[in-house]
């Protein structure tokens, strides 16, 4: 089987991993994937993968509203939560069936609500057929518990010597991963992190959201219960039959990595889902509501803006709530961000119907979802001018700079360039940094050649500036753990080291880019 080290060519000695499109389909005779062309970035690294299926209009289905998993126990401050990863079939295309990956068998996953100080353990068991590891995305975790690409599931049975190579710190069948979450509210996500297969992995339904909630976010009026709504946006394709459609060079996910030459930049579908149904609607009352948004695409960027309403009112950034709302006609967001925001309907009747669209798209990738007031009700929630204290990183805390640069470069397979950072390809042995714990970094993250959202486990940034301009820009307040980077981009971002000495990644989070080698390690010491 090949290593990931068969990714590269050095001195022509590995053996390939990935193979050309052209050698594909005289292979395999599978055109399926070769088709949409280069034309489609609509602002994203990527190439547009087009459906089979036929699509259905817009704003026909109802937002699913994702459940909030139970916990098995609770005792000595410890709650445990059981996820079982399993193969379902579910109805996203109307009278097409999808098997989807899903956490508990659902797409999105099970959302996990902690609170902080109390610590969160969940038992993944993993009744897939390849190998699985779950990261908290933007948790302060320990570096075994943090989902290291190589640290598997194995699956129950079968054969694994297939997987030897990925050792890492795995294990059979099922897997604890304990969460101190000693961090502020905030909107959490967790995905799948297999080394070399995340991108397909995800793309099969392998993530949800994990809220953290605080004393000092549950203190302020802001909308709750039902009017709080995570909202989780996915393009996907699909096949004639219903299937979700990606462009692996190897389906079964544990032969050979990567996709398909043409979709090296990534892989964008046509359309879009909203908590796994494709252009939803969700009927609201003339009030306020909290909607914690999330870009869980592999590889599409959104210009999200409200027609027939808005603005979207930011209370919150990935990692925490801001020191005060900030209002957006639109709101820039690429893979794995989040905003937190407040969107108020009061100002209009019932019947109204407001429109999330985006700007970046277009033929269907345009739209999101719909909102429609269908009720009037009292509302006594608020958005207070203060929201939390806010501490700021100072330049004169940093103790060292160091720069990274993302970009096409420095490592090839049978011709095709791979993704980099600062000209390596991923190695688990490699460690591109070493900062010391309880320290103040800045870190200079270029993008080359197209966009890459910078994305860092465990430690928690501010930015400081972005694009030469001499600040953050309007998207970039507050804590921060993935920043949107354009073609040609930088940002300065003071880092903190805290939480965890230990062996972390650094990674591109276009999730093609990500499988075909742009992520590094770095280890707090
Ligand atoms: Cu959301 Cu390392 O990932
Ligand atoms: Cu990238």
């Amino acid at each position: 089987m090949p290593s990931r080290r068969a990714f590269l060519t050095t001195g022509g000695a590995a053996v390939a991993a990935l193979v050309l499109p052209t050698a594909l389909g005289g292979c395999s005779g599978n055109g399926l994937f070769v088709r949409g062309g280069n034309n489609s970035s609509e602002n994203s690294a990527g190439t547009l993968l087009r459906s089979e299926a036929p699509l259905p209009e817009p704003f026909q289905v109802p937002l699913p509203i994702l459940p909030v998993l139970e916990p098995v126990r609770g005792e000595d401050g410890t709650d445990h939560y059981e996820i079982v990863q399993r193969a379902e079939r579910m109805e996203i295309l109307p009278g097409l069936s999808t098997e989807i990956w899903g956490y508990n068998g659902l797409f999105p996953g099970p959302t996990i609500v902690s609170r902080r100080g109390r610590r969160t353990v969940v038992t993944h068991r993993n009744e897939l057929t390849v190998p699985v590891v779950v990261h908290l995305h933007g948790g302060r975790t320990a570096p075994e518990h943090d989902g290291y690409p190589t640290d598997l599931i194995l699956p129950m049975g079968g054969d694994h010597s297939a997987h030897q190579q990925h050792a890492g710190a795995s294990v059979v069948g099922s897997r604890d991963y304990v969460y101190e979450l000693d961090q502020p509210a905030a909107t959490l996500w967790y995905h799948d992190h297999r080394m070399d297969f995340t991108g397909p992995q995800v793309y099969r339904g392998l993530a949800g959201f994990h809220l953290i909630r605080d004393d000092e976010e549950e203190a302020l009026p802001l909308p709750r219960g039902e009017r709080e709504v995570p909202l989780m946006i996915a393009d996907r394709s699909f096949a004639s039959d219903g299937a979700f459609q990606y462009p692996s060079v190897d389906p079964s996910l544990n032969g050979t990595p990567g996709v398909t030459a043409e979709y090296m930049s990534g892989v964008l579908g046509d359309c879009i889902l909203v908590n796994g149904a494709p252009w939803p609607v969700l009927a609201v009352s003339d009030t306020r509501y909290r909607f914690r948004i999330l870009n869980a695409s592999n590889a599409r960027r959104y210009r999200l803006r409200l027609e027939g309403g808005g603005p979207f009112v930011q209370i919150g950034s990935d990692l925490g709530l801001l020191a005060e709302p900030t209002a957006h006609e639109a709101i820039d967001i690429a893979q794995a961000e989040r905003f937190d925001v407040i969107i108020d309907f009061s100002g209009h009747d019932v019947g109204d119907e407001i429109t999330m669209v985006n700007d970046h798209g277009r033929d269907g990738t345009d739209l999101v979802m719909r909102f429609v007031v269908t009720r009037r009700e009292s509302d006594d929630s608020a958005i207070p001018d203060q929201l939390v204290e806010l501490e700021r990183l100072s330049e004169e805390d940093v103790v060292t700079e160091r720069q990274f640069v993302f970009a096409r470069g420095g490592a090839e397979a049978h011709g095709m360039t791979l993704w980099t950072v600062n000209g390596e390809p991923f190695s688990t042995d490699a460690i591109a940094a070493r900062p010391r714990l309880s320290t103040v970094e800045r870190w200079t993250i270029r993008a080359l050649n197209v966009e890459h959202p910078f994305h860092i486990h465990l430690a928690p940034f501010q930015v400081l500036n972005t694009g030469g301009k001499d600040d953050a820009g309007p998207y970039n307040q507050g804590w921060k753990d993935t920043v949107n980077l354009d073609n040609g981009g930088q940002a300065e971002l003071l880092i903190r080291f805290d939480g965890y000495r230990g062996r972390y990644v650094l990674h591109c989070h276009n999730l093609e880019h990500e499988d075909m080698m742009m992520m590094a390690n770095f280890e707090v010491v």
